[in-house]
Parts: structure tokens; C-alpha cells; sequence
């Protein structure tokens, strides 16, 4: 029986050919192996990609967030025990900097057609809780969380926004007001990326970056990142070690100019997904013509998940759930994060996320009939 797999990081790194393999040797000959040349240079490669002004590797995603938002509460614009919206639905490492840093998430159950919270819902949060200060719109999936309406609201609220694009890089959104397509990652004050390996743009390691178009806050960051300091030996803040090494930075400079490709790529084997499943037992991931998804995952929906996950493993496609417990369900968040989230509860039971990393649009034609054949 043919096997699809979910996903191959070695498929995934062999496209790239000798490439990853010559940027390695050059790092590894240079003898120089943190805050070097690769890194400056993947820094400004990544800004120019995304449309803005600083960019700074950091050690993971989840540390792009937690600098970010230190270094908001080190500039005064945001202070401990200030209210940050956050969806119910997202993964943990969205919210664990939040409360480390003794900041309040405030979640927002997700809109169960898009399965995300979109800008203009978290504003409409924002009118009901007049103390939130922040917003972390979560990109989850790939899909644009933005809508020029609800940026507008929160930004007249004077709400600091920090994008999750730890899943979006590569996705963009059409804005109406302008009439230009714009990057995930230039949607708010700053945003967070995060290079893992099986990411669209992945390292061969742990990475991620924050990219912003304010300089304070990109160099507040880089000195937090930096054990709180710019020169050595003198130090500004109580800061971290959350930099981003030489050889994944190289790593990253081969594959950022597939960025878009990779994203199209994706959409060419979502779109024979949709086109194809017709099981009406299972629905579909949302998307629209005012936005190009980046398709980290293509998750379908359906009442007895399990089953149908059994049914393709028999089948032999592996899928996955993207996530299985939400992180207010999670035993480190007992007593923390409160309150009634129906449809995150839902989505947490029904998702299953089908193979889209190396998966052909004729793979996918074919583990679309195997679904078509679930009853
Ligand atoms: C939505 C979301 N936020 C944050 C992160 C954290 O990124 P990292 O795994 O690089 O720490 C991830 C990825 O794993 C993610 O999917």
C-alpha cells in the first residue's frame, strides 16, 4: 500500500541540494559562530522580504515573543498585570511568555468557520474590556488574521499589536484601504517568527526572528536577546542568551528567497483538497480570494476526528492534530486561565490536519478520494 507521509524535514532540506551543505562548511570555516556576518545579513534579508524596517534573529519563536513583549514593558508601553488579548485556540508557546513575564491573557474563542480570531474580533473584545492594552493576533494555520476595520479600531484604541506569524510567513492580505497586498509580519507593532525545522521556512535547528518597523523596540530587543546589553561587559536590562546562531542563519539565507514559492507551492496541493474532498462528513479549511494563505497546515474538520484519523492510517496517510488540548485544558494553566471557550473546545476535537509539506497535488487528489470513501 502506497504511504504518504506527513511530512520528511530530510525531503524537505534535499531540495535545496548542496546548498545547505556549503553555507554549513562556510560558517564552520569562518571560526566565527554568534553575531557575525550571517546573522546581519539573513537580519536585513528577512526585513527587505517581509517590507520592514529591523529585523532580529532570536533563538525561537517562543522567545520572539517573550522579547517582544519585555521589551514593550521596558519602554513603557506595556506593564506587568496589563490585559493582552490571545485566541483560545492557538498553541502554548503563544501564551507561555505572556504569563511569565506576569501579563494577563486575555482569550478570545476563535470564529468557527475561519477557526481563527480575526483583528475586528479582538476589537470588538477590546470594547467590552476597555483595560486590554495588547493584542496578539495569531496568523493560525497560514491564514491572515488581519481585516483592515479591525486594525483601524484597535490601533484608535491605542492597542499594541504583536503578530504570532510563528505559521504565516510567506502569507499576505489584501488591504482595500491601500490596495496593495500586505505581508503577515507587517500587520501591527511588531511580529514574531519562528524558524523551526517544520516550518514553511524552516532551520535546521531552533530559530526565530522579530521583525518590527520601530527602531527602539528592535533595539531593545536585540539588547534583551543579548544578556540586556549592546557592548559586552556593560549591561542595559536583566536581559537573556536568545540569539540566533551563525550556521542556522546561514541555513536561512539559502531558503528565504522561496519564501513565496513555497507558499504557492502549498496552495497548489490546498487547492486540490478543496477541490477534491466532497465527504460531507468533513469540512474544509476556510479561505478567500483577499488572501494568500501560506498553508502551514490545511486542517479539515469533522465530528468523530478519531475515526476518520484511524481510517486514513489504515489507508496509510498519516495526519496530525493541530492542537489536541487547548492551552487553558492544559494541567500548567489550572486555575490560571479561566472562562467558557465552546468553540476552541470543539475545534480541539473535531481538527486534523492532513500532509501538505511534501504532499504533491496528485497525492493529494489521491488521499482525497481515500476520505471521499470515509462513511
Ligand atoms: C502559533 C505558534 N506560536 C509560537 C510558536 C513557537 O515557535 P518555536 O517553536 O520556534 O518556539 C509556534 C511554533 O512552534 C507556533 O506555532
Amino acid at each position: 500500500m502506497k504511504q504518504y507521509k506527513f511530512q520528511s524535514l530530510a525531503d524537505t532540506n534535499a531540495f535545496f541540494g548542496e546548498k545547505l551543505k556549503e553555507a554549513a562548511c562556510r560558517v564552520i570555516d569562518s571560526g566565527w559562530y554568534l553575531t557575525g556576518r550571517e546573522t546581519a545579513a539573513f537580519e536585513s534579508e528577512l526585513a527587505e522580504a517581509l517590507g520592514c524596517a529591523h529585523a532580529v534573529g532570536t533563538a525561537n519563536g517562543l522567545e520572539a515573543i517573550r522579547l517582544t513583549f519585555r521589551a514593550l514593558i521596558e519602554n513603557g508601553r506595556l506593564a506587568p498585570g496589563d490585559t493582552v488579548l490571545v485566541p483560545a485556540n492557538t498553541f502554548i508557546a503563544s501564551i507561555l511568555p505572556l504569563t511569565q513575564l506576569g501579563l494577563r491573557p486575555r482569550l478570545v474563542d476563535p470564529d468557527p468557520e475561519t477557526m481563527s480570531v480575526s483583528y475586528s474580533r479582538m476589537a470588538d473584545e477590546v470594547e467590552k474590556h476597555p483595560e486590554v492594552k495588547a493584542a496578539l493576533p495569531v496568523h493560525l494555520y497560514g491564514l491572515p488574521a488581519f481585516d483592515r476595520e479591525g486594525f483601524d479600531r484597535l490601533r484608535d484604541r491605542g492597542i499594541v499589536i504583536v503578530e504570532d506569524n510563528a505559521q504565516a510567513i510567506g502569507a499576505e492580505t489584501f488591504d482595500p484601504a491601500s490596495g496593495k497586498w500586505l505581508s503577515t509580519g507587517t500587520l501591527g507593532d511588531a511580529a514574531a517568527i519562528s524558524f523551526y525545522p517544520a516550518k514553511n521556512i524552516g532551520a535546521l535547528g531552533d530559530s526565530g526572528a522579530v521583525v518590527t518597523s520601530d527602531a527602539r523596540l528592535a533595539e531593545t530587543i536585540r539588547q534583551l536577546s543579548n544578556y540586556g546589553g549592546s557592548v559586552k561587559y556593560h549591561y542595559d536590562y536583566q536581559g537573556y542568551n536568545s540569539r540566533l546562531d551563525e550556521i542556522q542563519a546561514a541555513m536561512l539565507r539559502v531558503k528565504l528567497p522561496y519564501i513565496a514559492a513555497e507558499r504557492d507551492r502549498r496552495a497548489e496541493t490546498a487547492r486540490v483538497y478543496s477541490g477534491s474532498i466532497t465527504n460531507p462528513l468533513v469540512g474544509l479549511p476556510y479561505d478567500s480570494p483577499s488572501v494568500r494563505h501560506a498553508w502551514h497546515q490545511y486542517v479539515v474538520r469533522t465530528p468523530e476526528r478519531d475515526r476518520l484519523q484511524a481510517w486514513l492510517e489504515a489507508n496509510g496517510v498519516q495526519t496530525m492534530i493541530h492542537y489536541p488540548v487547548p492551552p487553558y485544558r492544559q494541567r500548567c494553566y489550572r486555575g490560571v486561565l479561566e472562562g467558557d471557550f465552546p468553540v476552541a473546545d470543539r475545534l480541539a476535537a473535531e481538527v486534523l490536519s492532513l500532509p501538505i509539506a511534501n504532499t504533491s497535488p496528485s497525492d493529494a487528489a489521491e488521499i482525497a478520494s481515500i476520505i471521499n470513501r470515509y462513511s
